[in-house]
Order: structure tokens, then C-alpha cells, then sequence
């Protein structure tokens, strides 16, 4: 046996393990020459018939082989590891720079935003905020507020009637204003009583600006010595801070409700702007009806009140410039999202 068949059992394993592209592929390479009959051992057991130095010699070489594809089959087993790993790094890479996926941001619903506002003023000027049901009865949305039943003015607050179902309360009804959170809560407050009720109403009404449920602000006010004046120092510092305008000019214009006498409706009107110069409905307004007080339980010689109820939805659409209601009530997320902040 020469050198020269080792060399080249020593190249043709060196091709085949650098062909190898998987363990298995060598681990087959490994057999073919290390293996109990690979062609090197064939070549290691044939050593015992040569002669003593002839043996030696050819021992040494064998054994260089051996190592070195030894050392050959361990090189490509770690390439072939480094590639699988690399392999595996690059398919689950997660790539960091992408933008993440955000949560969303909520916003408040416009007529949120403007009953905390409204809510925020008059807390700032003393005034208490109360909250009432909206499945009201008929004596404190209607009787108690100086409507009884035959009533002419109930014709234009036509609402929901609950119907009696055995052993329920009967005059039931969804609450046509605010009107009766000032019987609720007088009678359960003493004076000096500073308060506004904001929330919801109801009533069978549908065009460009009425909803059938819409919202509105209370505001009672009761005390020994105030008068028509004060309501309309408040009323002004209101609309100021709330449409946060200088330039506001009001005006209480004779009207009719049953529990206020004298009656007005406050007209407000901007001196600057897209509205500048017409007189715009805020509000209906008044002295408390003496019946009215002594329906609270307090004397009308000692005690005069001054009330007032706003829309809420007329005030919103006049501080963000909104020319229909129904807006409001659409759930369209491209005009909401315009009071996100
Ligand atoms: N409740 C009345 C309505 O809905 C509005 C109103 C007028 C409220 C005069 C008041 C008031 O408190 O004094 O039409």
C-alpha cells in the first residue's frame, strides 16, 4: 500500500464531506470511511501483513488519515450546526424598527365633553350637581311643577309612557326635562339652594334640532334675598366661560312656562364671528312659580327661586359650529373623532 492511495482516499473523503448538507448525509460519510468497513479501517486491518518497519510506517500514515478526515468530518458537522442556526435566527427574526400595533384611543362624545364643562363652571361659582331618574313620575315631572293633568302645556311635552304592569307605581313616564330634579331636590335640601341637574329627556320630537332623547341642564337656585338680576350675572358669567368669549350679549325674552312666573327665554348673540348679530335660543328661564315653592315645602313669603333650562345640544352645536342635532346620535367615528383629544 503507498502514500499516495491514502492521499487520495484522504481527498475522495474530503469531497464527499464537504458535499455533506445534513447530518445524516454525514454521518453516511463517516461509515463509508471509518465505519467497521469503511476504506480506512479495510486498509488498518490489512497492516498486519506487512513486515515490522514496513508496518510502522504505514501505521503513522493511516493514522494521520484518520485524524485528518476525523478532523474534517467534525469541521463540516459545526458548519452544518452554524447554518441551521443561522437558518432558524433569520426565519423567527421580529423586527424591531416596525412601528408597534397601538390600543386606540377613546374620546370623550362631544355632550359628554360639554355637561363635564358646563358642570366644571358652576361647580367654580358654588353650585352643587345633581343627578335624577329618567323614568320619572308624573307628579314631579308634570303636577309638582304646576301642570296637573288637563294642563294645556302637557300637549307639548308628549313622551313615553311606562304602562303599569300589576302592583308598579302607575304615572310612570321617560321625564319630558329636567324640570323635576328641582322638586327632588329642593325637598331635600334646605336654602340657600344652588344647584344644576344635567342629563337626559325625552319627548316625540324629530327634526334637524330635536331628538327624541336629548340632554339638558337644570339650574334652581333659592334664596331669601336674591333676585331676576343675579340669575342674569350668572347666566352671563356662564355662557362666557363656557363658549370662552367676550363678546356674548343676552337677553331675557318674555315667555310662558307653568312653574315660573314671570317666564323668559334667554336669547344670546355673538358679537364676532360665523353667527355674529342673530339672537340664538339658549335657555328657558324664570322665577320660581310661588306654588312651585310652596311644592318644595318652603314659604313663598320668605323664599324666591330662579330657575333655568339649557340644551345641551343647542350649546354644543353653537360652540363647535354644528348645524344638525341628529349628528350627535349617528356613532359616525369621523365627526366624534374630531373632539378626541
Ligand atoms: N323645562 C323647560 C322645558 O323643557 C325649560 C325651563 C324653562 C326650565 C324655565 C326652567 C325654567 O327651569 O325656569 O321646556
Amino acid at each position: 500500500m503507498d502514500s499516495s492511495q491514502t492521499q487520495a482516499l484522504v481527498d475522495e473523503a474530503a469531497g464527499l464531506v464537504a458535499s455533506c448538507g445534513d447530518a445524516n448525509a454525514l454521518a453516511n460519510a463517516k461509515a463509508r470511511f471509518l465505519g467497521r468497513d469503511g476504506l480506512l479501517t479495510q486498509r488498518m486491518k490489512s497492516l498486519g501483513k506487512l513486515s515490522g518497519a514496513e508496518r510502522a510506517a504505514a501505521g503513522r500514515e493511516l493514522n494521520a488519515a484518520k485524524q485528518r478526515i476525523e478532523a474534517l468530518l467534525a469541521e463540516r458537522e459545526a458548519a452544518i450546526e452554524a447554518a441551521l442556526l443561522d437558518a432558524r435566527l433569520s426565519a423567527e427574526a421580529i423586527d424591531v424598527t416596525l412601528p408597534g400595533r397601538s390600543a386606540g384611543h377613546g374620546g370623550l362624545h362631544p355632550l359628554t365633553l360639554t355637561i363635564a364643562r358646563v358642570e366644571e363652571i358652576f361647580r367654580s361659582i358654588g353650585f352643587d350637581v345633581a343627578d335624577g331618574p329618567e323614568i320619572e313620575e308624573d307628579f314631579f315631572n308634570f303636577t309638582a311643577l304646576n301642570t296637573p293633568a288637563d294642563h294645556p302645556a302637557r300637549s307639548m311635552h308628549d313622551t313615553f309612557y311606562v304602562d303599569p304592569v300589576a302592583g308598579a307605581q302607575p304615572g310612570l313616564l321617560l321625564r319630558t326635562h329636567t324640570s323635576p330634579m328641582q322638586i327632588r331636590y329642593a325637598r331635600a335640601h334646605q336654602p340657600p339652594i344652588r344647584v344644576i341637574a344635567p342629563g337626559k329627556a325625552y319627548r316625540v320630537d324629530s327634526d334637524a334640532t330635536h331628538s327624541p332623547m336629548f340632554h339638558q341642564v337644570e339650574g334652581l337656585w333659592v334664596d331669601d334675598d336674591i333676585s331676576l338680576a343675579d340669575l342674569k350675572n350668572v347666566y352671563a358669567d356662564f355662557l362666557a366661560q363656557f363658549f370662552e368669549r367676550d363678546d356674548i350679549d343676552l337677553r331675557f325674552r318674555p315667555s310662558y312656562f307653568p312653574f315660573t312666573e314671570p317666564s323668559a327665554e334667554i336669547d344670546m348673540r355673538f358679537a364676532d364671528g360665523p353667527l355674529a348679530g342673530r339672537w340664538l335660543e339658549v335657555s328657558g328661564a324664570g322665577q320660581v312659580h310661588p306654588d312651585v315653592v310652596r311644592n318644595i315645602g318652603l314659604d313663598p313669603e320668605r323664599y324666591i327661586g330662579f330657575a333655568f333650562g339649557s340644551g345641551i345640544e343647542r350649546l354644543t352645536m353653537l360652540r363647535y359650529g354644528v348645524g344638525d342635532l341628529r349628528v350627535f346620535y349617528e356613532n359616525d367615528l369621523r365627526f366624534l373623532q374630531q373632539f378626541s383629544r
